[in-house]
């Protein structure tokens, strides 16, 4: 038997059909409608609420409790619904702008990229002058023959299909072509002078969100940057709950690869569209990202990251065939997957150095990356120590009762005073990101109504605080918390409020982070006077205040006045090895000069993240 499920979205109502008992969440992603699923699916976040008129099943314990008086109002989980008669759903969030930082400090480098175009016009061969077609071409582009023998030509990085339409291709274009090189090799040969059409892609492939840059190889101009929300996201917030996707079955792994290779696809389209250049006209593609996230776009078994001792397939720079990884761009085009230094310090790390320039930097620096994990690097041109903190994704939104993403509708701050707040995107609120939650908590802790152990103000110690901010307490799920905006002024039914359980969140999180950089610190037998510098990197680091931050003790104090964000930094270290042979040698060599501090196995660790889930 099938039902029909009317989907209302963005103003308009599509139509689905489904088979009786069908899964919701599977119904609207197969409709083309992806929502935001930090659990995978497994009922456990909230997050995929939507509003579900006629029919259903019962709802279960985990929808009654997460959605509470929500259930009234009509919302259901999406991923916990069986289809059992004909429907309509109506999706709020699907008008969801992702607000994605794709800017960061780019420093000027000098266009001398890794895939490069050289135009010849070779004299026509005659009975003086019976060199053979390749090494006619090789004679005069500089390209060196590894030897006569068609293994040597094919070691020499011409295809045999290049071989094979070589003769045919010198003729036809009377001797005049293009020749398309990297690493020393003639990747392709093209007829004509077509030296002006070479572009290049620089991706930073985040765990929540992806970011794409277009640029001119000739000319190292910046033609565009796009970005969109990490189609793997439907299978978990983080990178444990894609590995343990992805080693289900190798379709689970292949439909991974897949779903990274189509976003990578989308963006590009995107990108060659909007500056007007055709898809074929790209040569190369640099990728930075976690080394989950490249394992991933790789297709290689990311199974050993997930699990100790944390071993990855490989933290090399790969450098591929596009076409093996099926990524659209010139047939002959290149993929670059940037170094890695372990399980949990990936290439968006290397990038982040690289950009920031604190590996060249005289002195001290310490570089701060806070996501699901928190990546802190810490040294200069003498060396550098690096760890990861498992901050889980409270400051991401998923873990936080109305938290979400950097996105339209999100509160991004908040003051007590005059509990004033501002909205991404100017809309009525329907949820706070992460330097919402931060400010909140910070604003809570000075007017006294969190204390030092985190513990919300109850009845008795709310008692002297100010009325108006006595009135802002309620019980939400059963849980003390507190209004952040009210009913009337948000966008969803009901307020939004920070619950006792964020509270916690945030504790764990910031001391997860407070105390990897305590632990780098110690480590390095420094004191925070020795830090001259603090790069705050990323896209939460870039909305962030830092006055809040301190507040909570997610960063020193000490430190507060030396804190520059450089915004995606990843995004921006990609872009320089697109751009230049230096910067590409320069990640590999930061990779390996990047010491890779344990915390799991660090007793100091332990000692400092106990010291740091109180609020000082
Ligand atoms: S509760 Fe449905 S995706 Fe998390």
């Amino acid at each position: 038997m099938e039902y029909r499920v009317d989907i209302h979205v963005d103003g308009s109502v599509r139509t689905a059909m489904a088979k009786e008992g069908a899964n919701l969440l599977e119904v609207l992603e197969e409709a083309g409608i992806l929502l935001y699923t930090p659990c995978g699916g497994r009922g456990t976040c909230g997050k995929c609420a939507v509003r579900v008129s006629g029919g259903g099943t019962e709802p279960s314990g985990n929808e009654r409790r997460l959605l509470g008086e929500r259930l009234e109002k009509g919302f259901r989980l999406a991923c916990s619904f069986a289809v059992d008669s004909d429907i309509c759903v109506h999706i709020d969030d699907s008008g969801e702008q992702a607000v994605i930082l794709t800017a960061g400090a780019r420093r000027h480098v000098v266009a001398d990229p890794p895939v490069k175009k050289k135009y010849v016009e070779l004299p026509h061969p005659s009975l003086g002058d019976q060199r053979p077609d390749l090494e006619r071409l090789l004679d005069h582009t500089g390209a060196e023959s590894g030897g006569k023998g068609l293994s040597d030509l094919t070691d020499m990085g011409m295809g045999p299909e290049t071989l094979r339409k070589l003769p045919a291709l010198l003729r036809s274009s009377g001797y005049r072509v293009t020749t398309v090189e990297a690493w020393g090799r003639i990747l392709s040969v093209e007829a004509g002078d077509t030296t002006a059409n070479l572009y290049g892609t620089a991706f930073d492939i985040g765990t929540t969100t992806v970011a794409a840059y277009l640029y001119c190889l000739n000319s190292g101009k910046l033609l565009g940057a796009a970005s969109m929300m990490n189609p793997q996201r439907k299978f978990g917030a983080d990178v444990i709950s894609r590995i343990d996707r992805a080693k289900a079955s190798r379709q689970a792994a292949d439909e991974m690869k897949n779903l990274a290779a189509e976003c990578v696809n989308g963006l590009t389209r995107q990108l060659a569209k909007e500056a007007g250049i055709d898809v074929k006209d790209i040569y190369a593609a640099v990728f930075s990202g976690n080394t989950t996230m490249l394992h991933l776009l790789a297709g290689l078994d990311a199974s050993g990251i997930a699990v100790s001792p944390f071993i990855p397939v490989t933290c090399r720079t790969l450098r591929l065939d596009a076409d093996d990884l099926g990524i659209e761009m010139n047939e002959c085009g290149q993929a670059i997957l940037l170094p890695c230094v372990s399980a949990y310090v990936g290439a968006d790390t290397v990038s982040a150095v690289l950009s920031s320039g604190m590996y060249e930097r005289d002195g001290i620096s310490l570089l701060v990356d806070i996501g699901t994990n928190g990546e802190i690097v810490l040294g200069g041109t003498d060396g550098m120590i690096a760890c990861s903190a498992a901050a889980g994704p409270a400051f991401e939104g998923a873990d936080i009762t109305f938290g979400m993403g950097g996105v339209t509708g999100a509160v991004d701050s908040f003051k007590l005073q005059g509990f004033r707040y501002t909205v991404i995107g100017n809309t009525a609120a329907r949820g706070i990101c992460g330097s919402g939650i931060v400010d909140t908590v910070a604003a809570l802790l000075d007017a006294g109504a969190i204390d030092e152990t985190g513990a919300l103000a109850d009845e008795r110690t709310a008692a002297g605080l100010p009325r108006e901010v006595r009135e802002r307490f309620t019980v939400t799920g059963g849980m003390r918390s507190f209004v952040l905006v009210p009913e009337q002024e948000t966008g969803i039914a009901g307020p939004i409020t920070i619950t006792q359980k964020d509270i916690r969140g945030i504790q764990n999180a910031k001391a997860a982070i407070a105390a990897g950089i305590e632990t780098l610190v110690a480590e390095a037998g420094i004191s925070y006077d020795d830090i001259g510098k603090v790069f705050l990197a990323g896209g939460f680091g870039s909305t962030i205040h830092i006055g809040s931050a301190a507040r909570i003790g997610l960063l020193p104090r000490q430190l507060a006045d030396r804190v520059e964000a450089v915004g995606n930094a990843s995004g921006s270290g990609a872009s320089e090895c697109l751009l230049s042979r230096q910067m590409l040698r320069s990640a590999e060599q930061i990779a390996r000069k990047i010491r890779y501090v344990e915390l799991s196995a660090s007793r100091i660790f332990s000692e400092k993240y106990i010291e740091n889930m109180m609020f000082m």
